[in-house]
């Protein structure tokens, strides 16, 4: 049996890469059904605006969720798929009945933040793995995070 993988890397390193994979792609299910919440529930008189920026980030993570899955594939491990697990290993708890607008960017601010955090984690260990890809992958999530992060708090003033 060979010790690398189907991409040329060390299988046991992409132990812990794929963990840390699965938690992330947890932390995201969490966050994606917290923000499809506010956009749901979201009241007052910035209901317009905040309802469609809601949809357009979940469809962003719902876009996110997948890639990061099926990287999970390509390194040779399976994603989680049920519930238990993401609840489970989610980074981030779950955000329920918040019906402010501004707590619901609020809500939206702490997931954006909690995601970079793991994901900077994820991109240093890919990297020590010598995982580019992998590293690559979140570390453009987290750019494009930054940036929402600075425009909801825009928002809060
Ligand atoms: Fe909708």
């Amino acid at each position: 049996m060979t010790n690398t993988n189907q991409i040329g890397l060390e299988k046991k390193d992409m132990t812990q890469v794929i963990e840390k994979l699965n938690g992330l792609l947890s932390t995201y299910h969490v966050f994606y059904l917290n923000v499809r919440g506010y956009h749901w529930n979201v009241k007052g008189e910035h209901f317009f605006s905040l309802h469609e920026k809601f949809e357009e980030l979940y469809t962003e993570l719902q876009l996110q969720i997948d890639e990061i899955a099926e990287r999970i594939l390509t390194l040779g491990g399976t994603p989680f798929h049920a519930y238990s697990d993401f609840t489970q290993h989610a980074s981030l708890k779950e955000n329920k009945n918040v019906f402010e607008g501004r707590a619901c960017v609020e809500g939206v601010v702490n997931g954006l933040q909690t995601l970079i955090e793991e994901q900077r984690d994820v991109s240093s260990v890919a990297e020590e793995a010598e995982d580019q890809g992998t590293a690559d992958l979140v570390d453009e999530y987290v750019q494009t995070q930054e940036k929402h992060i600075w425009m909801y708090n825009a928002f809060l003033g």
